[in-house]
């Protein structure tokens, strides 16, 4: 087991990155739908081509219809790498716009609505345990090269070290190409922080026989010594959201809804990617059901906000969420309130800066790296 007391560091090892320092003044909390349309219209008006506004799949409609580009991870880190405004205005979480602030040149600047917004996940991987984690399994297989591989849910500090192993970043995307990169330099992988993924990627690969799931604290888990036997090591994190799907929930939307077709995200749990028909990136889910043919049924096994944007967008398209009521939405996706988005335009037209990321200079150059690794495979 990994001695956390042998870190030379402290930390709170907090699932969350951000704290909320700044608070929503009380002027903004009561807005109406119309009035606050009104008013990020014209805020936006008058910043004209210096902002563009990137917001996630997730985000709640009354963001996605004010943003410039909608999208998973990997489109919005093309997009933010694209765009030549000053100011980056990010629906989404705080490790996205961390990424962001990482790609976009310094003279730019990313803004997240409200700072609440950081995905559990990615803080299930705290670059200090990892490093410690990772001094127990080189120790335990020396000849071998391990190479880590960070999910881009994951925070900057992260990325820069697997960066400095060697690594990469992926997103649901282009996980299997990472992969395949990695095994091309190396013998093994250190996935992180999304054991999901890491699986589904790990058996699209053929590689079902080679993974060992490994949480280094846990006292009645596998020690660095035995996972190191396997080809592909998962770091025990998971998105709630995700592993709320059961293989059960196919079964019972395939019952109600016969002939209908299911495609879920990566995150999911193996039995549901296995029993679903397709699986798939936030981009893939809307490709899939923008091709359906008038009159197809897709149940979605996803953030419960996506699956309502697509009944919007697809009105001939019948989309059903996997498991109904119970499917849930992102809870740090949600703190981008409409009401934080109006607060920052108006700021920003009055020369405000309210909410900027800024990774530190130290992890910025690492952490880009990472990311261009993955943004070249
Ligand atoms: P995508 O990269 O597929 O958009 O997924 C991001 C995410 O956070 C899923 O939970
Ligand atoms: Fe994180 Fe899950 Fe939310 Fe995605 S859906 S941002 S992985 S908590």
């Amino acid at each position: 087991m990994v001695e956390m007391e042998t870190a030379e560091l402290e930390t709170d090892l907090s699932l969350f990155k951000y704290d909320n320092l700044e608070q929503l003044p009380a002027r903004y909390r009561d807005l109406g739908n119309a009035e606050r349309t009104d008013r990020i219209e014209a805020a936006l008006e008058e910043l004209g081509d210096d902002v563009v506004i990137l917001g996630h799949n997730y985000q709640r409609r009354e963001i996605v219809e004010h943003a410039d580009f909608v999208g998973d991870s990997y489109g919005l880190s093309k997009r933010a790498a694209e765009t030549d405004a000053e100011y980056v205005i990010f629906g989404g979480v705080t490790f996205m716009a961390e990424s962001a602030d990482i790609i976009t040149d310094d003279d730019q600047t990313v803004i997240l609505p409200s700072m609440e917004a950081s995905c559990p996940m990615a803080g299930m991987a705290e670059a200090l345990q990892v490093d410690a984690a990772w001094a127990e399994i080189t120790e335990a297989t020396p000849e071998a090269d391990i190479i880590p591989i960070t999910y881009m849910n994951s925070y900057a500090d992260l990325k820069a070290f697997c960066a400095s192993q060697g690594g990469l970043v992926c997103t649901s995307s282009n996980a299997h190409e990472a992969f395949e990169y990695a095994f091309d330099k190396g013998d093994k992988v250190l996935f992180l922080p999304d054991k999901h993924l890491g699986e589904n990627t790990a058996y699209r690969l053929g590689m079902e026989d080679e993974i060992a799931e490994w949480d280094p604290w846990d006292p009645d888990g596998k020690d660095a010594a035995d996972v190191v036997e396997n080809d592909v090591i998962l770091w025990d994190g998971y998105c709630q959201v995700h592993e709320r799907f059961r293989e059960e929930h196919v079964d019972r939307v395939r019952e109600a809804n016969p002939g209908a077709k299911v495609i879920v995200h990566p995150e999911c749990r193996r039995e549901v990617v296995e029993a679903a028909d397709e699986a798939g990136s936030t981009a893939t889910i809307r490709e899939t059901i923008a091709e359906a043919d008038p009159g197809d049924t897709w149940a979605i096994g996803t953030e419960i906000h996506l699956t309502e944007h697509l009944q919007r967008w697809y009105p001939d398209v019948n989309v059903v969420p996997l498991c109904g009521d119970a499917c849930m939405d992102c809870n740090a996706m949600r703190q981008i309130d409409p009401n934080y988005l109006t607060w920052v335009l108006e700021e920003l037209v009055e020369g405000r800066e309210r909410n900027v990321v800024e990774v530190a200079p130290e992890e910025k150059e690492l952490a880009g790296l990472a990311l261009d690794r993955m943004l070249e495979i």
